[in-house]
């Protein structure tokens, strides 16, 4: 199976979850991302990685009009349901892959990416395909997953992300994150991170994990050092948790 396979696999089966998942509607990543902008109200969007269209509905009402782009069909059609529920007549989902955007250069004024990048089997191309779609002074917006500064959290946060979903490709430090956005000739600012607590069953349940897997982040959980344990917020034994560190950077196209 490729990646691209083994993505629409998992998310194919998780659809419906991620459109009532409560993180991914009601966490405090879409508030900062409002936040981060000033919105003049007329602004053309692309959402990469849109899953079921959260970032691109909470964009919506602010802005011209939102085009959510995803590679999993299951997860576009959840996507429309909500558009129609929620009255958002300026979004259109549709099926592509951000390593290849199906875009005019210096298109958008605004893209932004929510939680997904830490799946792409390129992360590089498709910033640099993110780049080339944003016209002069557009801005780019990547929040996503980040590994922390430290080595052994970076291994340990990112061994149990790939056991809980093996289409995880890993999470980039804040620093890493920079140099990408760089690399394509974008001005990088970081603007800021901030822990969510995950709770344990509604994380695996979420993205279906096998018990099997199950098993063995608990495990995980039990034995994590206290280093660890500290800068991940593990809690285990009679509740399982833990505080997943989420970034925003932004990149600015010169004119
Ligand atoms: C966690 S969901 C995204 C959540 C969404 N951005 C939000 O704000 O709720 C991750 C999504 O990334 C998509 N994805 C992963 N790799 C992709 C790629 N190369 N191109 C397009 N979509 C991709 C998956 O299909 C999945 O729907």
């Amino acid at each position: 199976m490729d990646r691209s396979q083994s993505i629409q696999r998992q998310f194919g089966a998780a659809a419906e979850r991620y459109a009532t998942s409560s993180y991914h509607q009601r966490s405090p990543d879409l508030e900062n991302m409002l936040k981060a902008v000033t919105l003049s109200g007329s602004e053309q969007v692309l959402d990469v990685g849109t899953g079921t269209g959260h970032t691109a509905l909470a964009f919506a009402p602010q802005v011209g009009s939102v085009i959510g782009l995803d590679m999993t069909e299951a997860m576009l059609a959840q996507a429309r349901e909500l558009a129609v529920q929620q009255g958002a007549s300026n979004v259109s989902f549709e099926l592509g892959d951000a390593m290849e955007l199906p875009y005019d250069s210096d298109r958008f004024d605004l893209v932004t990416c929510r939680v997904c990048a830490h799946h792409f089997a390129d992360v590089q191309r498709a910033v640099a395909e993110m780049a080339r779609v944003l016209r002069p002074e557009g801005r780019l917006l990547v929040v996503d997953t980040v590994s922390p500064e430290d080595p052994a959290e970076d291994t340990y946060l990112n061994c149990i992300e790939l056991i809980r979903d093996p289409s995880h490709v890993r999470n980039y430090s804040v620093a890493q994150w920079m140099g990408m956005l760089e690399a394509v000739g974008l001005a990088a600012e970081y603007r800021g991170t901030w822990a969510v607590l995950l709770d344990f069953d509604e994380w695996v349940t979420r993205m279906g994990t096998p018990e099997l897997e199950q098993s063995e982040l608990r495990a995980l959980f039990d034995r994590a050092p206290d280093l660890v344990r500290k800068g991940l917020g593990i809690r285990s034994g009679d509740y399982y948790g833990f505080e997943i560190p989420i970034a925003m950077v932004e990149g600015h196209k010169r004119g």
